[in-house]
């Protein structure tokens, strides 16, 4: 079909896209009948696998007997049970918590900006509104979302209808600003100052590993903790945002799980349902739903779609597949997943043209340079991760490409997120394929 002349506004309009029609474990099928090795989950959302029946038919069965009611006027049992099982899953921290479910990270990540504006008026702190954030980041598409992100390709042209504030470096260690010397005291530092100096900040943002932005940079051991303790110091709160990282994938149930953090807020969402429906999730920790409980007595919030029940339905069922098949376990490192995706990726560092390899669990990027000694990057124009990712796709693999690691614009990396269920062997394929796909950019 000539795309152009698609009913679906598509992202992008001269890309020939494969028509997708079938999925069953790590496995997804066009039209044609060719099959994809889904290496990156789509963008990190699948955990569990394509085509899990049980699933589906959590689904089925909840819109059987009630698909919908809306939140201003009805709870509903599915959503009560998944959000006492949720705060259960997040721990210690979370228990005497709330849930506040959306239908995605971007509906997601603005909820807990709102939230955390109303718990700052709700104990009397109203001058504080600003949320603080990373340059390099990604908190999705909305424009409050967009505001708080640092991605600089994705908000570029929507500035001038965002609100700035200030923001602060993301620990990225193949180019440290620091030189890795003392560098997370030095990044924490970096938010000390800012909040020192700012009397309005509400709350902090971040992603404990970062995600499609900078491609599984991973921060020193130190730093999260240290920024835990200075955003509790200024009377900031903390926001985990965990929609890439969540819901085992790094393999703690949370990454911040990783350095002990325990933060006031946390957003879920993509492995949440796997994909199997919408759904995000904001994690409220218990004083600050005290502070709205005590004080107004209400959220000042809401979309129609607010913990739809077929989607919490979708949410409880993957959650007992995570916990029942122990999959958080297989994505940690004493996993068969994790460690058959550690040794296929570190195989790939021996190629010229890749800088490094990184990650936590299963999310992991790989960072591509023209010069393995200065790091330095391929010209943008060049766009070598899209065309590693389309020779991967060639070979039926598919990965998730991105641009601008370095400044926003140039720096190529991949992001590799498999399902959990993945099996070591096609880890082992993949890596072959890749590595061909790598050697194919090269030459090209
Ligand atoms: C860390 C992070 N936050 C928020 C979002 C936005 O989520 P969604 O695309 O579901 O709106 C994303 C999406 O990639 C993300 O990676």
């Amino acid at each position: 079909m000539n795309h152009s002349l698609s009913a679906v506004l598509r992202r992008s309009f001269s890309k020939p896209y494969p028509t997708a029609v079938r999925g069953a474990g790590a496995v997804v099928w066009d039209e044609a009948g060719r099959q994809y090795l889904d290496f990156s989950s789509s963008a990190a959302v699948n955990f569990i696998g394509h085509g899990e029946r049980e699933v589906v038919e959590a689904m089925a069965a909840q819109g059987r007997e009630l698909e919908f009611v809306h939140s201003s006027q009805f709870v509903t049992p599915v959503a009560e049970e998944f959000a006492r099982e949720l705060l259960d899953f997040a721990g210690a921290g979370f228990r005497g918590g709330a849930v506040f479910f959306t239908s995605g990270g971007s509906e997601a990540v603005e909820s807990a900006l709102k939230l955390a504006r109303q718990y700052q008026v709700e104990i009397g702190q109203k001058q504080r509104f600003q949320v603080v954030s990373r340059r390099q980041s990604y908190h999705g598409a909305t424009l409050g979302a967009l505001a708080v992100s640092g991605n600089i390709r994705r908000r570029e042209i929507y500035l001038p209808m965002v609100r700035e504030f200030d923001k602060v470096a993301t620990p990225y260690c193949y180019r440290c600003d620091y030189g890795c010397r003392e560098c997370a005291s030095r990044y924490a530092a970096e938010l000390e100052r800012v909040l020192a100096a700012n009397p309005h900040a509400a709350a902090f943002i971040f992603e404990p590993v970062s995600g499609a932005t900078l491609g599984a940079a991973v921060p020193p051991d130190g730093y999260l903790r240290e920024v835990a303790e200075i955003c509790a110091r200024y009377g900031v709160l903390l926001i985990a945002d965990e929609v890439m990282t969540g819901m085992g994938r790094t393999g703690r149930n949370f990454a911040v799980d990783h350095w002990g953090v325990v933060p006031d807020i946390m957003v879920a969402a993509k492995g949440l349902t796997s994909g199997y429906a919408p759904l995000g999730a904001v994690l409220a920790a218990p004083r600050v739903v005290q502070a709205l409980a005590r004080g107004s007595a209400s959220f000042v919030h809401g979309f129609t779609y607010n913990a739809h029940p077929v989607c919490t339905a979708a949410g409880r069922a993957v959650l007992k597949i995570i916990q029942d098949r122990k999959l958080v376990a297989a994505a940690s490192c004493n996993g068969a997943a994790e460690r058959a995706l550690r040794e296929a990726l570190e195989g790939l560092r021996a190629h010229p043209s890749v800088g490094d390899v990184r990650g936590l669990g299963l999310l992991r990027g790989i960072e591509f340079v023209s010069d393995r000694q200065s790091k330095a990057p391929f010209p943008h124009d060049r766009n070598f991760s899209g065309r590693v990712a389309q020779k991967a796709a060639e070979r039926g693999l598919s990965v998730y490409p991105m641009q601008g690691s370095v400044d926003g614009y140039s720096g190529d990396h991949l992001l590799i997120a498999p399902p959990a269920i993945i099996s070591p062997e096609q880890v082992r394929w993949a890596g072959e394929q890749l590595h061909a796909a790598i050697e194919e950019a090269a030459r090209g």
